[in-house]
C-alpha cells in the first residue's frame, strides 16, 4: 500500500479480474463482508457517537480547530477523514483499496466527504431513488462506497440497492425489495452513485450508522486490473435487451477503449443467449451505433 498523504492518494495492487470487473458493470455494485476488525468498527461508532476525542492527524489548509469541531457535529462528520486509523484501516481497508484501485486506476484519490446515515429503528423503508446529481454515462469516474461499522442484519434496516439499475432512469414500487447490503459490522458495498437505492425496513432496536462516501479516479482509464488470459471480449456476458449496450460500453471504457466501443443492434454483439449455436455477430463493427445514455432516441442509440 502507497498512502500519498500531501496528495490524499493511494496505490496499490488491483485484485479484481475481468470477469468481476464486467460483474461491477452489470450489477453496478459490489460487497465486502466483515472486512474491518471489530475494534476498528467500534471506535468509528464511538467516534460518531460522541464517545471518543477527536485526534486529526492534521489541521486542513483553511480550516481551524473550530471547524473540525463543527464538522464533526453535523451529519456529514468529515473529520473522521482525519483519524489515523480510519485512514489505515478503514479508508485504505485492503480489500476495499485493492477493489477500488481496479476499478479507479492508478492513485486513487481518498474521499473528502463523509455522510452518516444514521437512524434509530425500527423505522419505516425509504423510498426508492437515484441520488441527486447522478449522471447515467459510461464513465466510472468515481465510486461510492457505504460502510456498515455495526452488525448491520435485516432487521437493522441495511441499505437496499437494485442490480444494474444504475445504467438509466429507473423506478421501483415500494412493495418490491431489492438487495439487500450490510451484513456483519465491517461490511462494504462498492457501487456507482446512479444505482437505484432506500434505506431498507427495519424491525430492530438501536441506533444504526452508515457512512458513505466516494473515491476518486485522478487518471485515465486503463485494463490494468487482473487479466484473465482466457477472458473473450466477444463470448462475454453482457446482460440482456436494453442493458447489454450500456454494459460493454462502460466495460470497454474502463480498459480504455470507450472511444472504439460500436455496436449494430438487435441481436447483435454485445446482446447474446446461452442458446446460440456460435458467437454473435457484429463484434468489432467500426460503422456501428453508440448506445444512447441519454435516452434521447427511440431506438436507444446515439449516433
Ligand atoms: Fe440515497
Amino acid at each position: 500500500m502507497n498512502h500519498d498523504a500531501a496528495n490524499r492518494t493511494f496505490d496499490c495492487e488491483s485484485t479484481l479480474t475481468d470477469t468481476q470487473v464486467l460483474e461491477f458493470c452489470r450489477n453496478g455494485f459490489l460487497t465486502l463482508e466483515g472486512v474491518v476488525s471489530d475494534e476498528i468498527n467500534q471506535r468509528t461508532c464511538d467516534y460518531l457517537n460522541g464517545k471518543l476525542p477527536a485526534n486529526p492527524c492534521f489541521i486542513p489548509e483553511g480550516l481551524t480547530d473550530a471547524d473540525l469541531e463543527r464538522i464533526r457535529s453535523t451529519h456529514e462528520p468529515s473529520t473522521i477523514l482525519l483519524e489515523d486509523w480510519f485512514i489505515e484501516h478503514v479508508l485504505l481497508n485492503e480489500q476495499v483499496a485493492g477493489a477500488l484501485r481496479s476499478l479507479l486506476g492508478k492513485h486513487v484519490g481518498l474521499p473528502v466527504l463523509v455522510s452518516d446515515h444514521s437512524v434509530e429503528c425500527p423505522a419505516p423503508a425509504q423510498g426508492w431513488h437515484q441520488d441527486a446529481d447522478h449522471i447515467f454515462g459510461p464513465e466510472v469516474n468515481f465510486i461510492e462506497v457505504f460502510y456498515f461499522p455495526q452488525d448491520t442484519p435485516l432487521e437493522m434496516g441495511p441499505t437496499e440497492i437494485v442490480p444494474g439499475s444504475h445504467i438509466g432512469p429507473a423506478q421501483r414500487d415500494a412493495a418490491d425489495p431489492g438487495v439487500p447490503t450490510g451484513g456483519p459490522a465491517g461490511s462494504f458495498a462498492l457501487h456507482s452513485q446512479s444505482i437505484l437505492h432506500r434505506r431498507g425496513e427495519s424491525s430492530g432496536k438501536g441506533l444504526r450508522h452508515m457512512l458513505k462516501y466516494s473515491y476518486w479516479r485522478t487518471g485515465a482509464p486503463e485494463r490494468d486490473w487482473i487479466i484473465e488470459p482466457d477472458f473473450d471480449f466477444h463470448r462475454s456476458y453482457y446482460g440482456g435487451h436494453r442493458a447489454a449496450r450500456y454494459v460493454a460500453h462502460m466495460f470497454y471504457w474502463l480498459c480504455g477503449k470507450g472511444d472504439e466501443f460500436r455496436v449494430i443492434g438487435g441481436q447483435g454483439w454485445p446482446w447474446s443467449t446461452e442458446n446460440q449455436i456460435g458467437p454473435s455477430y457484429g463484434f468489432g463493427a467500426v460503422g456501428g451505433y453508440l448506445p444512447d445514455w441519454r435516452r434521447n432516441n427511440l431506438d436507444g442509440y446515439a449516433n
